[in-house]
């Protein structure tokens, strides 16, 4: 194996291991999303056993609009994670991204890690791969990688503060935008774009105005912070704790990139934790949710822990489709929904 594959699979064992171990949460900083209330209604007229929470995203049918979020591939766990990851997504008719394929381009080790569609042959699978290292000679081998893997669609992470964190990050990102336009046309795969915890808010949306992407997942502030993660890989202490809290909270991430792309679908991410996160979500204008770091506990023990974890996850959800009288999910994104400040309950427009 090449040496350079092998200094990024003891990265990715070492992401996984701090996300196991250290306070990689934000910790000063939230979703945005507990200043929201859904309005409760007593008088609902659904019935929880027909409340249906399907969707469609990126073109597949999806039993509900949950995702679960891009961690790995490449070190020897991955391959169990992502098994386990994409057999409890085939069970609940969700769909999955794997993380970033660069590892496996040309490896054909490491492309076992990543090799899912036998226990998953009917989920949305979305691949992966960083805007940094995303360059015109890449494309082949990409499009090998998504094809190997049977992917639906292509994720491409954006994540500046993440890679100025790292020893010897991909830091130059001029001319990322116009790469990732260039691309997204010529790429046989729709794109997805997303951060990985910081946020894709105003700035960078109006940058996609005329990007033909897919989609595009907020991964914003007030779950795990990869700035954080990666100054415990690095110096194995938070030496930034201002860049550690930095981003834009998903609930700010969604609205602006609502605003600023009506017709592109979009996926709240970053701290989305239960049903009512994904619910209040939903309502805001999520096409779907994606969650990713409390999954990885549960992906290392079994499929049946991933099944369980989102099974619980769902059920929350579909309560509170009922609990506010919505028996879809199109009922529920007409409802009002509520922003807290400190004395009343303001509608949110
Ligand atoms: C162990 C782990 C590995 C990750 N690897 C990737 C990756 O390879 N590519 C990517 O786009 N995002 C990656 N992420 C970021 C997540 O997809 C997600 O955007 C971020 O963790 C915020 O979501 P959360 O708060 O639900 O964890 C990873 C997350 C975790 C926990």
């Amino acid at each position: 194996m090449a040496p350079a594959t092998n200094g990024m699979e003891s990265r990715k064992a070492k992401h996984i291991d701090v996300c196991l171990t250290e306070a990689v949460d934000y910790q000063t900083v939230s979703t945005g999303l507990e200043r929201y209330r859904l309005p409760y209604n007593a008088l609902t007229q659904t019935s929880l056993g027909t409340i249906d929470i399907s969707a469609e995203f990126l073109g597949v049918r999806l039993a509900a609009p949950v995702l679960i979020g891009a961690m790995t591939g490449g070190a020897e766990l991955s391959g169990v994670i992502n098994r386990n990851l994409a057999a409890a997504a085939q069970k609940l008719g969700l769909g999955m991204m794997l993380g970033s394929q660069r590892i496996m381009l040309g490896d054909d080790v490491a492309s076992t890690s990543f090799a899912v569609r036998d226990v998953a042959p009917d989920a949305l699978l979305i691949g992966n791969i960083g805007l940094a290292q995303l360059t015109d000679d890449l494309v082949p081998e990409l499009i090998e990688a998504l094809d190997k893997v049977g992917a639906n669609a292509l994720a491409v992470h954006t994540n500046p503060l993440q890679e100025a964190m790292q020893h010897r990050g991909d830091t130059d990102f001029s001319g990322s935008a116009a790469r990732l336009r260039d691309i997204t046309r010529s790429i046989r795969y729709p794109v997805m774009l997303k951060e990985v915890g910081h946020g894709i808010g105003a700035a960078a949306a109006a940058e996609l105005v005329d990007c033909p992407i897919a989609a595009v997942d907020v991964a914003g502030a007030g779950g795990t912070s990869w700035a954080r993660v990666e100054q415990y890989v690095r110096y194995g202490e938070i030496r930034y704790p201002a860049l550690a809290e930095w981003g834009i909270p998903t609930a700010q991430a969604l609205q602006e990139v609502r605003k600023a792309l009506p017709g592109v679908q979009l996926v709240a991410s970053g701290g989305i934790r239960t049903g009512m996160d994904a619910a209040k979500a939903l309502a805001m204008g999520a096409d779907a949710v994606a969650v990713a770091r409390p999954l990885l506990k549960p992906a290392i023990e079994s499929t049946a822990a991933v099944f369980d974890w989102l099974q619980n996850f769902i059920a929350e959800l579909q309560i509170c489709l009922h609990g506010c009288g919505a028996k879809n999910l199109a009922a529920l994104r007409t409802l009002p929904l509520y922003a807290q400040t400190d004395k009343w309950a303001q509608k949110c427009e």
